[in-house]
């Protein structure tokens, strides 16, 4: 089973998941990178819009895989636009496909990610592993928006977000 993984990140978490995820699979990793800068304005008028960024790689780099592993935040509820090429891709096809993030947190997300990604590809992933920055953080001080959008994962933060996803991932990556 040919299997790869994409990621976007704005401040790099789920880049490096998905980096340390590819070095375990030994799979291909390919970072996506908006064309147009991606600032905090682009950000919510593509939330607003339902605007698509055009993106590198071309979404049809994707043909050859039989199992897409996406990994990206969310951003204002929503998974980040310029993971919308490739879900606009994948919605014509039938690769399996399955979804990671590292997210804020908030409680209610990953009913509104299988929402989100059931209509834009009009089928479900094989997974959908959200985990939470909220969680990292001392259970004692009320996380802010403000305090979760900051963090960037430490080391040893990124191996057990990593681990956890192996654990999942093992289940649906079959060898070649
Ligand atoms: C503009 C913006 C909006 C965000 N909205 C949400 C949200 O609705 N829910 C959530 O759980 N996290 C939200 N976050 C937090 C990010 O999902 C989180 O910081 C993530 O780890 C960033 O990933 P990255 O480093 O790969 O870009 C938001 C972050 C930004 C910058």
């Amino acid at each position: 089973m040919k299997t790869v993984i994409l990621s976007y990140s704005y401040t790099g978490n789920n880049a490096r998941l998905a980096e340390s995820i590819a070095q375990q699979l030994q799979i291909p990793h390919l970072p996506i990178i908006p064309q147009k800068n991606v600032s905090m304005k682009t950000i919510v008028l593509d939330v607003l819009f339902n605007r698509t960024p055009k993106v590198h790689p071309v979404p049809s780099v994707l043909k050859d895989y039989d199992l897409v592993i996406m990994a990206a935040p969310i951003w204002m509820g929503l998974i980040a636009s310029p993971l919308r090429s490739y879900f606009k891709y994948l919605k014509s096809g039938k690769q399996d496909y399955a979804f990671l993030s590292v997210s804020g947190g908030s409680a209610d997300s990953s009913i509104k990610i299988a929402k989100e990604l059931r209509k834009r590809l009009t089928r479900d992933p094989l997974l959908i592993l959200d985990q939470h920055i909220a969680d990292l953080l001392d259970p004692a001080i009320e996380p802010t928006a403000q305090t979760t959008m900051a963090y960037k994962l430490s080391e040893e933060d990124l191996v057990l977000f990593r681990d956890r996803s192996l654990s999942e991932l093992t289940k649906i990556v079959k060898p070649d």
